[in-house]
């Protein structure tokens, strides 16, 4: 069975489910999953119920599609993602964005949590991202290209949309919150940095590094979307300041940030 194949049964088995026309995506990633509370929800998917559809392994990483209406609009989330650090392939990582675009997903929002390397940045801070770099060792469009999905050497000029960039600061400056901006590394994981490893990723041009986010967003532009994306600074990657990091801190961070990040997406939700 092809790609194209999996993508069309698992899109058959959703809208079984739900009735949408050109719904919001949204991914909701590390401790941003309250954010699903906000949603007015009308169907929910477990993704264990969803044909080909990969399965979660990381604790506070829950899986389900959530259906529903927020600021008005049709959104369509995803809580929980699959990271290439669980083992998955990067086909897999990217297989719910290719099936959110079979259900007419033209708008992606993308969350995330990650290290500040930007000395100026705290943690709690919102980052809007604005570019990327791509260190994972491998590519989602690696391999036979599908020309029904996109082309074989999409272009990544504009990664995140200057469109959504700009609603996104006018939404965070209408809530009244400060937001940062800037350059996500994407990394493999699943440890952290080292010291030189931080100092690394500031030398090259990088604000943030985390450990998804790109492939998602390399996928959605081969797609032809439009990829707005807000990361959770939830620790600090800074010389000097280097502490010790766990996965419970990263998720207690994001989690008190999660009303200021729910704020401006909701906000931003209205103005599009
Ligand atoms: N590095 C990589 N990924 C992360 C970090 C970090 O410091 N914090 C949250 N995700």
């Amino acid at each position: 069975m092809t790609l194209s194949d999996r993508i069309q049964q698992t899109r058959d088995f959703i809208l079984g489910k739900i009735d949408c026309e050109n719904p919001i995506g949204v991914i909701l990633g590390t401790g941003l999953g309250g954010f699903a509370e906000e949603i007015k929800i009308q169907a929910e998917i477990s993704y264990s119920d969803i044909p080909h559809f990969p399965q979660s392994t990381v604790e506070g990483h829950d899986g389900k599609l959530i259906f529903g209406s927020l600021s008005g609009k049709q959104v369509l989330a995803l809580k929980g993602r699959f990271h290439y650090y669980e083992g998955y392939d990067m086909k897999d990582v990217v297989y719910p964005i290719r099936v959110m675009h079979s259900l007419g997903v033209k708008n992606l929002i993308l969350s995330n949590a990650s290290g500040g390397v930007n000395p100026s940045f705290k943690v709690g801070d919102i980052m809007l991202i604005n570019d990327h770099i791509n260190l994972f060792p491998s590519n989602p469009l690696i391999g036979p290209n599908d020309d029904s999905l996109g082309p074989r050497f999409p272009d990544m000029s504009e990664p995140y949309s200057k469109l959504f960039i700009q609603k996104m600061k006018a939404a965070a400056e209408s809530e009244s919150i400060l937001l940062r901006e800037g350059v996500y590394a994407g990394v493999s994981g699943p440890c952290f940095e080292t010291p030189a490893e931080y100092k690394y990723l500031r030398i090259i041009g990088a604000d943030a590094v985390g450990m998804s986010t790109v492939p998602e967003t390399i996928a959605a532009k081969h797609l032809g979307m439009n990829v707005a994306a807000l990361s959770v600074i939830t620790d600090l990657g800074i010389e000097g300041i280097v502490e010790q990091v766990s996965h419970e801190e990263v998720q207690k961070a994001a989690n008190e940030a999660e009303p200021k990040m729910s704020a401006i997406v909701k906000s931003f939700l209205s103005s599009i």
